[in-house]
């Protein structure tokens, strides 16, 4: 949810920061702007629509600007025009910013400013943190602190001093006119990266812009700036306190944020399934002898299975995942488990008792309801673990132990390798303490056994890529679809509709097969898709019912069955089948069908699948 990045080494900064851009777009593309210091004085070039949009209206590339700010903006205060567009510059023409995150109180600030004379621009929270640094470093504050400090000291003082006013988040990239020389970075509740490369720096919202001048980073915390300079950095507190910060290694490469041949990140991250998998439970799962290792949370299993009461939050396609870890937990461990959605958990009263283990389930570890969640939960003494995709992300470590999913960099905006990541880990977590709380070895051997399978059983629907895309041609001119599931496939079916809306822009919603007869029948009209999970199961004969139902109101059919179900195919108008599992593996099956499903709906209604209309990937703000 906006990208930064800025740079400051001895390339010249405008291509840099425009490549990191396009590495950052999917964090949102309303707006891109660039601003760049010149002999003295900052150069903005700002517009609205995508990062090509910004490349059409910048000068040539000039080799003597070698420090920059660029900016991809996904709007919240203000329409998504060419003014509203970062970098902000403060109205004395001396600082100008980037902002990644949202400020509370900016309504006050900025009545307090225009009282003070302070003309604003735009309609962004953003302007009020440039005038707000443009107002100290010109005028202090009147005291004899602001008195004494001049130069490069008076920069970060008035940094410092502005940062201390603001109520809410950001990642921060400022220059100052006066410093031609000088780049501050902050962070507080927005992600914030600094690159150290040989003689460079690159700050950036994530590690995707980073990575293809440096492997080396450090992982700014929250209430901390950065000042680089060509000689090197130093980091403090924005309370002025220095800190030593560790380098730390990114661990992904630029392969595996490139396209590699394929159209779409989507479709490569759908595609990348068996492989994230196998990463994802390598040197964790021993089929031979029927056990599971999950190191990172080894000192917390002992907790984990004396548990009485297991809160799982997270938000969108990950909360889908933590319904299936809901139904593993209660079916395997026989741990009363909730399920919930963080941003209301976060505003509620919840109820956490005396060992109560909540678990935090995130691809970015960035949302902002999600890291808000981990915050509330260990206020009120619950035991918080992270299962989260982006190694050094905010939830990771703003938890007290977790498991990272290895499932490689997700940049499609609609979550796919993530997805199946999240389940192969909450399956593995309740294996484990099913086998230390309720199913005999053999039964957790078993399904060990079958779990090292489902790669290769992923690969095997991946084949049916363009006999779906036959069936979303048949069926993308409808305009409403509904998806139904049962038990472990009804986590499934919410997940199916959510990926159709949001790449393809058709109305899905997804529903317990049950329920549809409760009120969403009445939507059924001639030739309404209508997608059945009716794999092999406990529930099958009753989801046939269901199937029946709707073809006796002229609805269409696209069901979900297991290879080999002849009786099946006399109920489908379409058949895509899938190799069959035990019922509680299947999500991580039965979720294929649905993402190429959505994939190429979308892409034969000719939208962008991994910039959707309104979204962004990382929702970094409530
Ligand atoms: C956004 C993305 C979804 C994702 C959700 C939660 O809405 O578009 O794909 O599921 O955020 O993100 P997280 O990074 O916490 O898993």
């Amino acid at each position: 949810m906006c990208g930064i990045v800025a740079y400051l080494g001895e390339k010249c900064a405008q291509p840099i920061l425009i490549e990191g851009l396009k590495r950052l777009e999917y964090r949102g593309y309303d707006s891109a702007g660039v601003a760049l210091l010149d002999g003295g004085a900052i150069r903005i070039k700002k517009t609205s629509g995508r990062i090509n949009a910004l490349e059409a209206i910048l000068d040539e590339p000039r080799t003597e600007d070698t420090l920059g700010l660029g900016h991809t903006r996904w709007a919240t205060h203000g329409e998504p025009n060419e003014i509203n567009a970062h970098p902000h510059p403060d109205y004395t023409g001396k600082i100008a910013i980037v902002h990644n995150g949202i400020i509370e109180n900016y309504g006050t600030l900025k009545t307090w400013l225009q009282n003070e004379g302070v003309k604003f621009l735009s309609d962004t929270d953003t302007e009020v943190i440039a005038n707000l640094i443009g107002y100290f470093y010109a005028t202090g504050d009147g005291s004899e602190e602001s008195k004494q400090c001049d130069g490069q000291t008076k920069f970060e003082w008035a940094v410092q001093r502005a940062l201390r006013e603001l109520h809410g988040t950001y990642g921060l990239g400022i220059l100052c006119a006066d410093f031609p020389n000088i780049l501050i970075g902050a962070k507080k509740g927005s992600p914030l990266i600094l690159g150290v490369g040989d003689g460079e720096y690159i700050l950036a919202s994530d590690a995707a812009a980073i990575v293809e001048h440096t492997t080396q980073a450090v992982y700014l915390a929250d209430n901390e700036m950065v000042t680089i300079s060509p000689g090197g950095f130093h980091t403090k507190t924005i309370d002025n306190v220095p800190i030593t910060k560790e380098l730390s290694e990114i661990e992904f490469s630029l392969e595996q944020i490139e396209l590699g041949g394929f159209e779409h990140h989507m479709l490569k991250e759908i595609f990348e399934q068996p492989k994230a998998l196998t990463t994802c439970m390598g040197g964790r799962i021993d089929a031979q002898n029927g056990r599971i290792k999950l190191g990172g949370i080894d000192s917390y299993l002992r907790e984990l299975t004396r548990t009485k009461h297991l809160i799982l939050t997270a938000c969108g396609t990950a909360w889908h995942a933590g319904l299936v870890g809901e139904f593993l937990f209660e079916q395997l461990a026989r741990i009363p488990t909730e399920t919930e959605y963080a941003s209301e958990f976060r505003y509620r009263n919840p109820i956490i008792e005396d060992g109560t283990v909540v678990v935090c389930i995130s691809q970015s570890g960035e949302t902002a309801d999600t890291l808000a969640a981990v915050e509330q939960a260990k206020e009120r003494g619950a035991t918080v673990l992270g299962i989260v995709n982006v190694v050094g992300s905010s939830i990771a470590r703003a938890t007290d132990a977790g498991v990272y999913l290895h499932a490689g960099p997700e940049i499609g905006v609609a979550s796919t390798k993530a997805f199946t990541a999240q389940v192969a880990v909450l399956t593995m977590l309740a294996v484990e303490l099913g086998r230390r709380r309720h199913i005999s070895s053999n039964e957790a051997t078993g399904h060990i056994k079958e779990l090292a399978q489902i790669p290769d059983k992923i690969s095997r629907i991946l084949e049916q890529s363009d006999h779906i895309k036959q069936i979303a041609a048949a069926n993308a001119g409808q305009e409403n679809w509904l998806f139904l599931g049962r038990g472990f496939n009804y986590p499934v079916a919410l997940e199916g509709a959510l990926k159709l809306k949001e790449i393809s822009y058709i109305h899905a919603e997804g529903l317990p097969a049950a329920e549809m007869k409760h009120g969403p029948i009445a939507l059924i009209v001639d030739a309404m898709p209508t997608v059945f999970i009716a794999t092999a199961g406990p529930q099958y004969n009753k989801i046939m019912g269901n199937i029946a139902e709707v073809r006796a109101r002229g609805g269409k059919t696209i069901i979900i069955a297991t290879e080999g179900d002849e009786n099946i195919k006399q109920h489908a108008d379409h058949l895509i089948t899938v190799p069959d599992a035990p019922e509680i593996l299947q999500p991580m099956l039965t979720v294929l069908p649905l993402q190429l499903l959505a994939y190429h709906a979308a892409m034969l209604r000719g939208h962008d699948v991994d910039k959707p209309r309104n979204l962004a990937k990382s929702v970094t703000v409530e």
